[in-house]
């Protein structure tokens, strides 16, 4: 299978130039992120005996409680000062937790150390959030936790990245069992026998309904029709039953794109057509996420919880992905030598504007809407990709030099320490959201 994520050269528009860094932008939405990762919080409301076996690495600060007064809802106490996501690599020299021979679900262009690079540096670093610790994933607490569960994994190939890091990490304790339901592998269904969880994977790069025009197209990446405003079916039709559905999407926009809306053309990204009008990339993205937002809230049967992950920057340096750009970089960054910026800022910031818009509108029906903000942490990582050693040196593929993916193991196995968090949390969260319901319905009698 060729590498599925290309970027191209853009052309950053003079309104982008001046990009706060993502200190700013994180201290600007900081009313969302309290909402959505209340951290390092006493363990109550989760069973204890989960809590007792496992809890390692107790928070190494004093938690503070204060009321956080952000709207009439959610009154309920939450500590302001830890966000698992901001914080800095450090390093764990106890990594890797699984090797490309004890594991099979390494992606083939994921396998760096099978291609030959020459260090395994990049797997020596755990992610230090700052005023917490974030404990290293638990393959047997997370089994616990999910036992009986579903979750599913929408989006690109980076969020089947994702999967295959979860699999390695979870082969310490059990394979899975293959219990797809078609020979697409875009398409794949596990089975963890002893605790009858289930993991899947749909694909869908655009999220939205999709034709592919032409397999060529100005860049020679493709050009894409993009209905967005219909949901693709491929997924949104299977996620019902699901628990937790973990959703992302990204690269897949820098390819040229003609946008339908209502099944006509009102703009495209880079087609190159005279008489279309060419439209930001952040135009489709928002759309796009609008559509697949608005199509989980309006599943009926639906009452799992929606995971928006998000964006991983790709770190081509010295050119683009197909102009000689690559990522040799052997370390991780200090999060004082780099920033989130230009298309990459922009991107985020759609993303989680909308799903912002999105958890609001789920929250009148009950649905749970959490957010894996893996930028920052990935953002630091440059070294962490396959770059030229996710293929034989002398393989024809479309992406050379990998800048996008991540090499298994490697620094994405720390989503899995995020996602387990946050899992931990949710007892907690939804025990608080109860009882704060029962509350006011107390009060206001
Ligand atoms: C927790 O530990 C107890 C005894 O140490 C054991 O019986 C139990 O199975 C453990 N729980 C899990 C979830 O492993
Ligand atoms: C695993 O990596 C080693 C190099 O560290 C390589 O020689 C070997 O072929 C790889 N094995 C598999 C199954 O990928
Ligand atoms: C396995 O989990 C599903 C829900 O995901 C549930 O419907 C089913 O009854 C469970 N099966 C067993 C044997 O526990
Ligand atoms: C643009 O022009 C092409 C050919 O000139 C035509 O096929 C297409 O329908 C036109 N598109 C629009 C939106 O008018
Ligand atoms: C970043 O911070 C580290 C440690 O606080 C410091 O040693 C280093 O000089 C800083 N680098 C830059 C570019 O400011
Ligand atoms: C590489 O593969 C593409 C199609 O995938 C083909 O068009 C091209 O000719 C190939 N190049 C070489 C050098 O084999």
């Amino acid at each position: 299978m060729k590498p599925n994520v290309m970027e191209f050269p853009l052309v950053i528009p003079n309104s982008l130039k001046k990009t706060p860094i993502i200190i700013v932008l994180l201290g600007s939405i900081t009313l969302v992120l309290l909402t959505i990762i209340p951290i390092c919080y006493p363990l109550l409301g989760y069973p204890l005996y989960l809590l007792r076996n496992f809890s390692k690495a107790p928070p190494s600060h004093s938690t503070t409680y204060d009321a956080v007064v952000k709207d009439d809802e959610s009154i309920y106490e939450e500590p302001q000062d830890c966000d698992i996501f901001t914080g800095e690599w450090m390093p764990n020299p106890e990594a890797p937790y699984y090797t490309n021979t004890t594991c099979w679900a390494i992606h083939e262009h994921q396998n760096c150390m099978k291609y030959g690079r020459p260090d395994s540096e990049l797997m020596k670093w755990r992610w230090k959030p700052e005023g917490c610790n974030l404990p290293i994933f638990n393959p047997h607490q997370f089994l616990e936790i999910v036992r009986g569960k579903s979750m599913t994994f929408v989006g690109d190939s980076v969020g089947r990245n994702q999967m295959q890091s979860l699999i390695c990490l979870l082969s310490r304790v059990e394979y899975p069992i293959d219990v797809s339901l078609t020979k697409d592998e875009h398409f794949k269904r596990f089975q963890y026998p002893s605790y009858n969880f289930t993991m899947a994977t749909f694909w869908s790069p655009h999220l939205v309904k999709t034709e592919e025009a032409d397999s060529n197209g100005p860049t020679h990446t493709g050009l894409f029709n993009l209905y967005l405003d219909e949901v693709s079916e491929e997924w949104s039709s299977q996620i019902e039953g699901f628990d937790y559905v973990i959703i992302n999407a990204g690269h897949w926009f820098f390819r040229p794109s003609i946008y339908y809306e209502n099944r006509k053309i009102t703009g495209c990204r880079f087609c190159l057509l005279e008489n279309v009008t060419d439209l930001p990339m952040y135009y489709g993205y928002r759309r796009a996420f609008r559509t697949a937002f608005r199509a989980i809230n309006s599943l009926k049967n639906y009452k799992g919880i929606t995971i928006l992950r998000t964006l991983a920057p790709s770190h081509f340096e010295g050119g683009a992905w197909n102009d000689g750009g690559n990522c040799l970089r052997t370390g991780p960054f200090r999060s004082n030598e780099t920033r989130l910026e230009g298309t990459d800022f922009e991107l985020y910031m759609t993303q989680v504007e909308e799903f912002r818009a999105a958890q609001k509108e789920g929250k009148k029906r009950g649905l749970r809407y959490r957010l894996l903000d893996t930028t920052q942490a990935m953002l630091l990582r440059p070294d962490g990709h396959p770059s030229r050693y996710g293929h034989l040196p002398n393989a024809n593929v479309t992406l050379y030099n990998d800048c996008v993916h991540w090499c298994l193991p490697g620094p994405i196995d720390t989503w899995s320490d995020f996602l387990l968090e946050m899992l931990k949390m949710e007892g907690i969260r939804s025990y608080e959201e109860k009882l704060y319901a029962t509350d006011r319905k107390m009060r206001f009698r």
